[in-house]
């Protein structure tokens, strides 16, 4: 008999976690009667005690509000938690006293709200005894056990809409414009935004990339009177000698590289070799901000709400997902662990081939 869930929002934040919670909560209270309690800061605040009881006011006018009103965390993992001993940090295991607080408190089962770090962690949790549901979050879109994660569409609508903007400079200039965007080892966000964009050249991690074929895209395109070129590059892209570029290293973060700067190093091989002017915009965490599209508002909702459906019918262990145009569930084991990548033959890439999109292979 559920009496009172637990929600919490972990790792990087993403435009539609605060219309998940608004639909978490609704449902739960208007539905079913649960009271909902929400913990701060992801695993920091089930760690340490930080929570506030959730009401259907606290969640009114969220759907359009981007971020996460319970705060968020990608460093507090319960299972090697940073603690202050005499002014040094080390890292503990704090995960029974996660079980622990969920029983001090009557917290009857949980909804993990996050990307493959979170939900590892919540997979882990669970097999501990932890009832939980995951709810697949990311702008990368690399979850497995899913066909899309929320965020996903309005980082490519941030991403496409800088395509077009730097589109018309591009054209004035002469020059090669080259957006850096997300998307850590998964090229999803600069594949579906190259390709809504129209960009020139777009590079993934995937499809590892020759310099000198970018570059003869360039010529080839500068030889039929266009001379301009757009080139989207995902900050994982990686050339043919397999490397990408690390921009820097967080230390006390479980996933701790952080790519950036593989635009740059673009910028400087294209003129060198095209003697064309080029230039780079890097998007950065505009690509996590602002509102949520209606795509990922209405996407949010349907997971929120199909987690609290799962909890009423005690399927815990899974993760909401989404098949086709489907709602769904999966173990979350699916979904954890093994990265969904683009498939460099895959359907996306070849439409893009098809229209002359180079890909630098
Ligand atoms: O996973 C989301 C993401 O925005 C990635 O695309 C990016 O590589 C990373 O997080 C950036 O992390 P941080 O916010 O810690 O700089």
């Amino acid at each position: 008999m559920i009496k009172r869930i637990g929600v919490l929002t972990g790792g990087g934040d993403c435009p539609g976690l605060n219309p998940v919670l608004r639909a978490v909560v609704k449902t739960a209270i208007v539905k079913y009667g649960y009271e909902v309690i929400g913990f701060k800061d992801g695993y920091r605040g089930l760690v340490e005690n930080n929570f506030v009881k959730l009401d259907l006011d606290d969640v009114s006018g969220l759907l359009d509000q981007g971020g996460t009103i319970l705060g968020t965390s990608n460093k507090h993992n319960p299972f090697n938690y940073p603690v202050n001993v005499d002014g040094n940090i080390e890292y503990r295991d704090m995960s029974k006293r996660v079980l622990e607080n969920l029983d001090m408190f009557g917290i009857d089962c949980m909804v993990f709200i996050g990307g493959d770090g979170t939900l590892t962690t919540a997979r882990d949790l669970m097999e501990m005894g932890v009832k939980g549901i995951g709810v697949p979050k990311t702008i990368d879109n690399d979850l497995s056990g899913t066909d899309t994660t929320f965020g996903f569409m309005t980082a490519v609508y941030t991403a496409t809409e800088a395509i077009d903007k730097l589109h018309s400079t591009a054209e004035s200039h002469h020059r090669v414009m080259i957006l850096e965007v997300m998307g850590r080892y998964a090229g999803w966000i600069a594949l579906e935004a190259g390709i809504s964009g129209g960009a020139d050249v777009i590079l993934i991690p995937e499809i590892p990339y020759d310099i000198n074929k970018v570059a003869q895209k360039i010529m080839e395109r500068k030889n039929r009177g266009k001379s301009f070129s757009i080139i989207v590059v995902a900050e994982g892209a990686k050339d043919i000698e397999g490397d990408m570029v690390v921009n820097k290293i967080v230390e006390d973060s479980p996933d701790p590289i952080r790519l950036g700067g593989v635009g740059n190093k673009i910028a400087e091989e294209i003129e060198r070799l095209t003697g064309i002017e080029s230039r780079v915009t890097v998007l950065g965490h505009l690509q996590r901000g602002g509102a949520p599209v209606p795509y990922d508002r209405v996407l949010s909702t349907r997971y929120g709400v199909h987690a609290v459906e799962l909890i009423n019918q005690g399927k815990f262990g899974m993760m909401v997902s989404l098949k086709g145009n489907r709602i769904t569930e999966v173990p979350i084991e699916e979904a954890v662990g093994t990265l969904k990548t683009v498939d460099p033959n895959g359907e996306l890439v070849k439409i893009a081939k098809s229209l002359g999109v180079g890909f630098g292979d």
